[in-house]
């Protein structure tokens, strides 16, 4: 078996940036709504730097505006993901993006998606649990009403709260409402730092906000005190090395950081963020890091325990998932 044909487990994707660029253009064709202006003329996304990809990513959600567009959705990308080995997946869905923060229109959209979950499920093999995210330059005002739709669905498929979002604006902190709303309500907890935010970032996100996961965080790597910080209190961080490289944080894999941190002993995991907006899959960062670093199928392995173990989900699914590692 060669790495990329592992089974895997992703924790960090974007439920609107896996939308393939061929399923927005679908959809704006039929809205008639002119979104040409966000694509190449190959068909791809067209993005300069990581302020500009954000707003080529609100603008295709322009376009997902019913909870039918979602159930679409959801069935596309998990198609997708499980075409490319993963079995379990969480992903990042936000109040914002699925009917404005409104707890009714919210309530609309989970079923749509869950539908979608169980009918995917049921196709290809893969189980997907929902981490609601708030968006970060969208202030802690809306981030409070997304806390509290996170809180209102919490429960076996709902089972984590985070945030994404542009990390120049405002500091973890700021957040520390919707994520203590969140943690009452029984939601795991994860937020993007470390990623265009320096290592104050991820320090930030584990003490003020008492996160156990970090999505990206590796640019702790710049302060070998924050390394051990993150070794002491066992935080898991969701590393997506493509994603790092298409918005330059480091110029290739090789000059990823994600080696290091593993061998300092930080429990690291491997996602793709956004794949389509990075031209990844998650075979892909696998056959990557295998070449940059030499990786084999027990490297993998152990990431994927490492995953599994850090996944949000209740023991009797982690069980279940452990076995379909075991056996595929
Ligand atoms: N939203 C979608 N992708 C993101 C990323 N890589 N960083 C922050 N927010 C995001
Ligand atoms: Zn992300």
């Amino acid at each position: 078996m060669t790495v990329a044909d592992l089974p895997k487990i992703e924790l960090h994707l974007h439920h609107e940036g896996a939308a393939p660029p061929a399923f927005i253009r679908q959809l704006a064709h039929e809205k008639r709504v002119d979104l040409s202006r966000i694509f190449k003329s190959d068909g791809s996304y067209d993005f300069r730097n990581f302020a500009h990809f954000l707003s080529v990513y609100e603008a295709a959600c322009e376009v997902l505006k019913s909870p039918e567009d979602f159930r679409r959705l959801t069935l596309a990308i998990l198609e997708e993901s499980a075409a490319n080995g993963v079995v379990y997946s969480e992903t990042f869905l936000s109040p914002d993006f699925c009917g404005g923060g409104d707890l009714l229109a919210w309530k609309d959209y989970l079923t749509a998606i869950q539908d979608a979950a169980d009918e995917a499920e049921r196709k290809f093999g893969i189980t997907l649990r929902g981490v609601v995210t708030c968006v970060r330059h969208f202030g802690p005002e809306q981030a409070k009403r997304s806390a509290h739709c996170a809180a209102e669905t919490a429960g076996e498929w709902i089972t984590g709260f985070g945030m994404g979002g542009n990390e120049a604006v405002g500091a973890q902190g700021d957040f520390k409402w919707a994520f203590e709303c969140a943690r009452e309500a029984g939601l795991r907890l994860t937020t993007h730092a470390g990623e265009f935010g320096g290592p104050e970032s991820v320090r930030d996100a584990v003490r003020d906000l008492g996160v156990e996961r970090v999505g990206h965080g590796v640019r702790a790597i710049e302060d070998p005190d924050l390394v051990h910080e993150l070794v002491d209190r066992g935080i898991t961080l969701e590393v997506c090395p493509g994603s790092n490289v298409v918005l330059g944080l480091f110029p290739d894999f090789a000059a990823h950081p994600i080696a290091k941190l593993r061998d300092a002993g930080v429990k690291v995991t491997v996602s793709t963020d956004d794949p389509p907006f990075f031209h990844t899959t998650m075979r892909r960062e696998y056959e990557m890091l295998g070449a940059a670093f030499g990786w084999q199928v027990e490297d993998f392995a152990a990431l994927n325990e490492t995953a599994l173990n850090a996944a949000f989900c209740d023991e009797e699914t982690r069980a279940r998932v452990k076995k379909r590692l075991e056996t595929s």
